[in-house]
């Protein structure tokens, strides 16, 4: 979603904010946009391309002090009048990511005293409102603090004015925000990768925070406007790992970083003779004792993720276990049940709907909360009591792919944890578990060399409007996930049933222009499945089959086999996601597509 970057430096800042908007690009944008004090006078560029556009725009502007931004559309169509800066009497400009609900009220008084919108956002007001109050003599924090009071939303922004050339004025509720510490310069963005070629000291801004950047240092204010200090952390992340190297889209990087993504998220379990709930925190064990199920909470591929992890957790960890999509259990009148650990699921950790549901949960009287997550100093992570994170590193194709995979991994450790605690996992048990977690980053290499049939395979689907696709038991959530991948990035229409369900309806859709995908692992449930690919194969149905080892589903008119190089028990379905994300991938760059930023989609969904 939208991507802001802010500097006040030594020398002009043109370049770093647009090598910031450039480093967000991957978060998903419409257009974009910056402003620079130049002479007392705000200096305005923005476009509809891409940031390269607004790169070949910007040759003549320089400016010490500047903020920039990438829109994803909310309120009005994505069009030059509506990207940022918004500007409010030549004075005041102002960026901002999130969603100001009480807009339309604000618009109207706002224009009764005589301001003119020229947008069609819900940002422009933030910016004749800030501009309201520093008119009446108010300093640029003072008059953006006033303004803030009087929204309704959630919002990260920047602000400067003409006649103030050495303050950039932000603040963060809800939406990502933070401040990067350089020797040339203060900087804000809303990741941390925008900043890495500046600085890798930064501030993590909490919820409320409204910040005074100038020349000679920074000043925080908390929410209740009090002065405070947050603690300067050095980011990990690597300038290499943002950066696309040898391939040719961040999609495909990701799938192939899939086995070092697993093995490092493994890597302290791996190490051990033994699993402890201290992976968790150091209150797991505590809670784990005190919990009787679980509640998971996700969106997206991450919800697909939770609902493998129920398969898990109620056979071999015996805890029940419920997994609700986050932007419906937020606004659905539930029973809640304090003993239930409350699980959220994110790659991101900023998605709104799943931070929206897990407030919910805790006013609802769960204490019990644990964070599954990429992004260590994420929303998500710091609101929960426990935490485990995926160490897969920065993904930044919008299709989740190494994220999910080691989600997964996250989930079965918290599976195996709770059997053990319980239980239900003898020592050899837990030591077979643990063998096959350390063999998986390389069955994970085995699978992605199927890479090249995949290719060839794809080339079948680039005409085809529709897919459907099967799975059973614990891998119909990876049949869900595939269908997700191949109509974010293809466009494709596509559809996921478990098997069984065909006949209930779905085969009405079969005739020899639906190819469907079927999941094939050799578990409990092959035989079943058999007979459901035989009820497509009687409708002329084209099959195409992912197939684990002495599954004996033969390879013959109408039935493609891709054959697994082994089966992996309770780890399948990480497994099988692998070649589903390369056919999605590969069926994409048929179609021609935008592999790494589909339409209309963004990476983390800041917004609701
Ligand atoms: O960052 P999160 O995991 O919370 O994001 C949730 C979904 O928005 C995300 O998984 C989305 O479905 C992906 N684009 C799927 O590839």
């Amino acid at each position: 979603m939208c991507g802001i970057v802010g500097a006040v430096a030594q020398s002009n800042v043109v370049p770093i904010l647009l090598e910031g908007l450039r480093r967000l690009e991957y978060r998903g944008y419409d257009s974009a946009g910056l402003v620079v004090v130049h002479d007392g006078k705000l200096e305005r560029i923005r476009s509809t391309g891409r940031v390269v556009e607004l790169t070949g725009k910007s040759t003549n502007t320089q400016g010490l002090i500047g903020i920039a931004h990438t829109r994803w559309a909310t309120h009005g169509i994505p069009s030059e009048r509506n990207a940022h800066p918004h500007i409010s009497k030549n004075q005041i400009a102002v960026v901002h990511n999130g969603i100001i609900e009480n807009y339309e009220e604000l618009r109207s008084l706002l224009a009764a005293n005589g301001y003119e919108f020229t947008s069609d956002t819900d940002t422009e007001v933030i910016g004749h409102l800030i501009h309201s109050h520093y008119v009446q003599g108010k300093k640029l924090l003072e008059a953006t603090q006033a303004a803030l009071a009087e929204l309704v939303g959630a919002y990260a922004i920047g602000v400067i004015a003409a006649d103030d050339p050495d303050r950039l004025v932000c603040a963060r509720r809800g939406s990502p925000l933070l401040l990067g510490v350089g020797d040339s310069g203060l900087f804000i963005a809303s990741d941390v990768s925008a900043l890495l070629p500046v600085t890798r000291q930064v501030v993590y801004l909490e919820e409320g925070d409204v910040v005074e950047l100038g020349r000679s240092g920074y000043r925080i204010y908390d929410a209740a406007g009090k002065k405070v200090d947050r603690v300067v952390q050095t980011s990990e992340l690597s300038n290499e790992s943002v950066q696309l190297g040898e391939y040719r889209h961040y999609m495909q990087k990701e799938i192939h970083e899939q086995p070092q993504a697993l093995a490092n998220t493994l890597e302290s379990v791996c190490n051990s003779q033994s699993l402890v709930p201290g992976i968790f925190g150091a209150e797991a064990a505590a809670t784990f004792a005190d919990i009787d199920s679980i509640l998971i909470l996700a969106c997206g591929t991450s919800f697909h993720a939770g609902l493998v992890a129920r398969f898990w957790l109620e056979e071999i960890a015996g805890v029940r276990c419920n997994v609700e999509v986050a932007s419906e259990y937020r606004y659905r009148t539930s029973v809640p049940n304090p003993k239930s650990l409350v699980v959220v699921i994110s790659q991101s950790g900023e998605t709104a709907d799943t931070q929206a549901a897990l407030n919910h949960a805790k006013l609802l009287g769960h204490s019990h909360t644990l964070a599954i997550c990429n992004v260590p100093e994420s929303a998500l992570v710091r609101l929960c009591k426990l935490r485990m994170l995926t160490r897969a590193g920065p993904e930044i194709g919008v299709a989740s792919t190494k994220a999910f995979t080691t989600q997964l991994a996250a989930l079965f450790l918290l599976t195996l944890v709770l059997a053990k605690q319980r239980g239900r996992l003898t020592e050899q048990q837990e030591l077979q578990h643990l063998n096959e977690l350390r063999h998986l980053p390389s069955a994970t290499q085995m699978v992605l060399e199927l890479e090249p049939q995949i290719a060839v395979l794809a080339e079948k689907f680039a005409n085809k409007q529709h897919a459907l696709f099967l799975g059973r038991g614990l891998h119909y959530p990876i049949a869900l996930e595939g269908a997700l991948k191949l109509k974010e990035i293809s466009y494709i229409h596509a559809e996921a049933y478990p098997a069984g369900e065909l006949k209930h309806g779905p085969l009405a859709l079969v005739d020899q222009y639906m190819p469907v995908i079927s999941v094939a692992p050799n578990d409990a449930l092959l035989e079943k499945l058999k007979s459901n690919l035989q009820e497509v194969r009687a409708r002329g149905g084209e099959l195409y089959v992912f197939a684990d080892a002495n599954t004996h589903i033969r390879e013959v008119d109408g039935v493609h086999i891709m054959q697994m190089p082994e089966h992996a028990g309770y780890l399948s379905p990480i497994l099988h996601t692998i070649p589903l994300q390369l056919l999605a991938y590969y069926v994409a760059l048929q179609k021609g597509t935008d592999v790494d930023k589909p339409r209309n989609l963004a990476k983390s969904v800041t917004v609701e």
